[in-house]
């Protein structure tokens, strides 16, 4: 049994997480897998949503990754959510053997699937690619897709701007961005953890100035000039002004459990993108950042308010949290790596 066990938690490992670092180490059972936290991850409190948020999103991406491998290879699967907190699992994902599982068409994808940080182009999605990408996210309970057009789609790129400009100007943020970025890399190489910088689609031009930007000390001052405002520009509001389509996914419930909804559906949605041969990026900013966190030098009350207020005038008594942009585009210059699979497991069952 261990070796269709540990393939499950590889599918797992190809999920996305907000840097490239899973929160989660796996325990392999008798018929079943449990997803341990790892220690950062519960260390975090009820105060740290922001990051307890973002957690909760890539692992609803894991979960469902696992979900859809395990009944590719001919298993029934029970999925049980735990709090993740403290000592507790984040979640058990039972199997046994099924006679007759149809698998789903997206497990497939799940190799493929990867971020697009390029610029996309048209034709927009044509009514049967959005109809295909809708069927996929609608068997998720408790999370909502919603095209952002006309009037909606204008205001939700006000909000992407600032919230991507904010991770520029605000310490804690700036140092949440840069620390995930692997500096001590070429252009050109990948990583088995973290981004590798050549997976960010930064013009060359603009490479060595992107890179002298991780230093506080440097982008502090050049806040003082709106330096930040350029670069949400750059890393948000152009990405997604030019982009073919703009999704937004909401959920109506508590928030973490909401994370975990959308974060499987963001994995449905994507794998679905991945199959029609569509670029995908999540712009997470302008959702996320409405969450409260622990940082001294987090969003500011401010941007805080103005996020909660324009997404609850498009999405009124729910909460926002993921934003997609979805296009046509070449492949990406680098698709980020993933560490061995054993590296995931608990450390004494590697
Ligand atoms: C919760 C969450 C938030 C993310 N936020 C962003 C984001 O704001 N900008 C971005 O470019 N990528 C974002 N990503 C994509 C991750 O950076 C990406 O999945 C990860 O680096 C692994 O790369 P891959 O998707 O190519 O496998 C996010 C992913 C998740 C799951």
């Amino acid at each position: 049994m261990k070796s269709p066990l540990l393939e499950i938690v590889g599918a797992g490992a190809l999920a996305p997480s907000a840097d490239n670092e899973h929160v989660f180490r796996a325990e392999i059972l008798e018929a079943g897998i449990r997803l341990w936290p790892t220690a950062e991850f519960a260390a975090l409190t009820t105060e740290d949503r922001l990051r307890r948020v973002l957690g909760m999103l890539s692992m609803g991406a894991v979960l469902e990754n696992m979900r859809l491998r395990a009944v590719e290879l001919g298993f029934a699967v029970q999925v049980k959510w735990l709090s993740g907190s403290g000592s507790e699992p984040i979640a058990q994902i039972n199997v046994q053997r099924a006679e007759s599982q149809t698998s789903d068409d997206l497990a497939a994808a799940i190799p493929a699937r990867h971020s697009n940080r390029r610029m996309y182009h048209g034709p927009v999605l044509t009514p049967h690619e959005t109809a295909q990408l809708n069927a996929a996210v609608a068997p998720v309970a408790g999370t909502q897709l919603i095209w952002l057009q006309g009037a909606a789609r204008r205001q939700a790129l006000g909000l992407i701007w600032q919230a991507e400009s904010e991770r520029f100007l605000r310490q804690d943020l700036h140092h949440e961005i840069f620390s995930s970025i692997r500096f001590d890399l070429s252009w050109t190489a990948n990583a088995q953890w973290s981004l590798p910088p050549g997976a960010l689609e930064i013009e060359p031009p603009m490479r060595p100035m992107f890179k002298l930007l991780r230093h506080w000390g440097l982008m502090r001052p050049l806040t003082w000039l709106g330096v930040h405002r350029l670069l949400g520009l750059r890393a948000g509001w152009m990405p997604a002004w030019q982009a073919p389509a703009l999704g937004l996914l909401v959920s109506p419930l508590p928030v973490e459990e909401g994370a975990v909804a959308v974060g499987t559906a963001l994995e449905r949605l994507w794998l679905q993108a991945s199959l029609l041969e569509l670029a995908l990026q999540p712009l997470a900013a302008s959702a996320v950042l409405m969450q409260p966190s622990t940082y001294a030098h987090g969003a500011s009350d401010a941007l805080r308010a103005t996020l909660a207020a324009g997404w609850q005038s498009i999405a009124p008594g729910t909460t926002p949290l993921m934003v997609v942009r979805m296009g046509r585009a070449a492949m990406p210059s680098l698709r980020s790596g993933r560490r061995p699979v054993e590296e995931y497991l608990l450390p004494a069952q590697k």
